[in-house]
């Protein structure tokens, strides 16, 4: 099948569909997810969480942005792969984001990136998109600004707040860029961005009213034990089933019953 574009992402808003975007960090998981035909890929910042078992996603380097996401366009073939500019790749400057993006692409051959801000970045998604990065805007809780926002909380409650959030979005738009992804805002403020733009939007905790939704995929499947955010709904339990599939296997080694004879050589 052909490869998934962003024009294919505009076209799915304005026929009134949908799309499915999951995280992925390596060529496994992206291989798996692009063959179940899940149309994006997000390599995103989380990695710091899920892969590198950091407490934020703070401490995530471009170096290794361009690592994972090198691994996700390898095992990928038909998803657009969109990595996420990490903290103090790019905030400093739409020089500095011009040199993050395009790193990202050339080196890692990622098809577009996610940076984090509000219309303050506008500049920085006119000179990306410019230098030919595609940018997808990522607004509303914004975990690369939880110490200024004060924690995990929900953005776009109270007056005011989803007319700031819609004029955000526009100049957003109006600064090139091809989609606009909230996080933990209110259905209505959500839907209300939406309405208000001709892009396509994402949602995560932003209710059904965006174009795609997006999730963790370790959160999705389940591979770790105990609370997920509500946002999450989960698919499997893979905590379960690896967790039984290694006993099971620990247990033939210490029996001896692994390996049998088939999985020995001939002299
Ligand atoms: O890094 C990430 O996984 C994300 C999504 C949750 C939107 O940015
Ligand atoms: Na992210």
């Amino acid at each position: 099948p052909a490869r998934v574009r962003t024009v294919h992402l505009q076209r799915a808003k304005d026929a009134g569909h949908r799309f499915a975007m999951l995280t992925t960090y390596d060529a496994m998981t992206a291989a798996l997810f692009d063959e179940a035909g899940v149309e994006v890929l997000l390599v995103g910042d989380s990695v710091g969480n899920t892969v590198l078992g950091h407490s934020s996603t703070l401490p995530v380097t471009l170096d290794q942005m361009v690592l994972f996401s090198g691994a996700v366009v390898r095992g990928a073939s038909r998803a657009l792969v969109v990595a996420d500019l990490p903290f103090g790749s790019y905030e400093a400057s739409p020089e500095q984001a011009v040199a993050a993006g395009v790193r990202l692409m050339k080196e890692a051959g990622v098809h577009a990136v996610k940076a984090e801000g509000d219309e303050r970045f506008a500049p920085h998604v006119a000179a990306m998109t410019a230098a030919g990065v595609p940018v997808m805007a990522h607004i509303g809780f914004t975990p690369q600004s939880e110490h200024v926002l004060g924690g995990y909380r929900v953005q776009g409650r109270g007056d005011g707040a989803t007319e700031r959030l819609v004029a955000s979005a526009r100049a957003l738009e109006e600064a090139g860029a091809f989609a606009v992804l909230m996080e933990m805002v209110p259905s209505a403020v959500a839907e209300a961005v939406d309405a208000a733009l001709r892009v396509p939007t994402v949602g995560i905790g932003a209710g059904p009213a965006t174009t795609g939704q997006v999730l963790v995929w370790q959160d999705m499947l389940g591979l770790r034990e105990g609370r997920v955010p509500r946002f999450v709904r989960q698919y499997a339990r893979l905590h379960e089933v690896v967790g039984e599939a290694v006993r099971a296997y620990r247990e033939d080694v210490l029996d001896g019953s692994f390996p049998a004879p088939e999985h020995g050589f001939e002299a």
